[in-house]
């Protein structure tokens, strides 16, 4: 495509944290769009994935970002429920994600589901920042719309400065609990060795310029050999819904971390009671910015390279399971990958 990156992977971001702490809005913030609103309850039912490109986020970024010091495509965000049922939901991203966005609300510091995100973390052995949320209910809070949170510090009383910065390193106390050293984002010299954390406001934008280009920077820097694959390569990806989609009939709605799924494929998918062997009839993509739930946003594409969401539709697919793996065979031998994936 445009940015000649096509040999690097998108990075996937996995959003994670307590209930209500803020992660879809935050995500709404980055994409201009309100999927929150639709919700349910304003619970996350269920996985989205969207994908962001570098385009936009150096425009977020604004002075921030320099896109040319970046050759990554732009980054993959899973969005994830907090509500305490949905366990597996919130593993099954974790263990997905390259690198994730662990928000915390400045208020409520560490909860439940912050742990739980934490040990997700911590086993999966995934590199995250913090995003230390809803920095505007700071009371005398003085918002400065998309600024970057440092300047916009700045402009806060001494008093709203001390506030905020307590809050900051309670929550900066609380990783140290659980063994990371953590520090204020602009201090962090290696983020391989200490946790960033990022003032945010997903309400006002201050700070998401800031996330964004730390997110960026992070990928860039310590993920790129990874991410150096084979994109002419057969699809690997993993399941995280099954349905109906009009048309089409039981589909599952996918996220692909390496290599390619074309229309046509033979693929092998982890079922209830055994592996599924089927043939792509279509492959339906979210665009840019555009929500994987919202079925008028899906464009029919003869092929998908990682990372990216993406729903498959093809015949056979209703015993497939969330949280399986997808294998395209192509050139490799069936029963072999039959095998790998009844291992999973
Ligand atoms: P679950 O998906 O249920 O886990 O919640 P979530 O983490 O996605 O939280 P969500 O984005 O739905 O936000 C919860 C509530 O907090 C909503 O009413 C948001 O408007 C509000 N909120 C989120 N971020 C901010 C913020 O930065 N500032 C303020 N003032 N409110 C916020
Ligand atoms: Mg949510």
């Amino acid at each position: 495509d445009a940015d000649g990156a096509a040999t690097l992977r998108t990075p996937i971001v996995a959003v994670l944290g307590h209930v209500d702490h803020g992660k879809t809005t935050l995500l709404d913030k980055i994409r201009g769009s309100a999927v929150s609103e639709g919700e349910a309850g304003a619970i996350t039912q269920h996985i989205g994935a969207t994908a962001v490109p570098l385009s936009t986020i150096s425009e977020m970024a604004g002075e921030l970002v320099d896109p040319t010091d970046f050759d990554l495509p732009g980054l993959l965000y899973i969005d994830t429920p907090g509500h305490h049922s949905f366990s597996t939901l919130r593993s099954r991203g974790g263990a997905l994600a390259d690198i994730a966005v662990l928000v915390v609300d400045v208020n409520d510091g560490f909860q439940p589901q912050t742990e739980e995100a934490v040990d997700i973390l911590k086993r999966t052995q995934t590199p995250f920042i913090v995003a230390a949320n809803k920095v505007d209910t700071v009371p005398g809070w003085n918002p400065n719309e998309g600024l970057p949170i440092q300047e916009s510090m700045e402009q806060q009383s001494e008093r709203v400065q001390g506030d905020l910065n307590e809050r900051l390193y309670g929550i900066i106390g609380e990783l140290s609990d659980h063994d990371f050293a953590a520090d204020m984002y602009w201090r962090v010299q290696n983020f391989q060795n200490n946790v960033g954390v990022v003032p945010v406001s997903a309400m006002t934008g201050e700070g998401v310029p800031d996330l964004l280009t730390v997110l960026m920077g992070l990928s860039q820097r310590y993920m790129k050999d990874e991410m150096q694959i084979d994109v002419e390569g057969p699809g690997a990806g993993t399941v995280l819904e099954v349905k109906e989609a009009q048309g089409f009939g039981t589909t599952v709605d996918a996220v692909l971390y390496d290599g390619t799924i074309r229309e046509d494929d033979e693929i092998v998918v982890g079922g209830l009671e055994a592996p599924i062997t089927t043939e792509v009839r279509a492959l339906l993509q979210p665009k840019p910015l555009e929500e994987i739930r919202t079925e008028k946003a899906f464009e029919k594409v003869p092929e998908v390279s990682a990372a990216a969401g993406v729903k498959i539709a093809a015949p056979d697919l209703d015993d497939a399971m969330a949280g399986a793996p997808i294998r395209v065979v192509r050139d490799r031998d069936r029963g072999q990958v039959i095998a790998d994936v009844e291992q999973e």
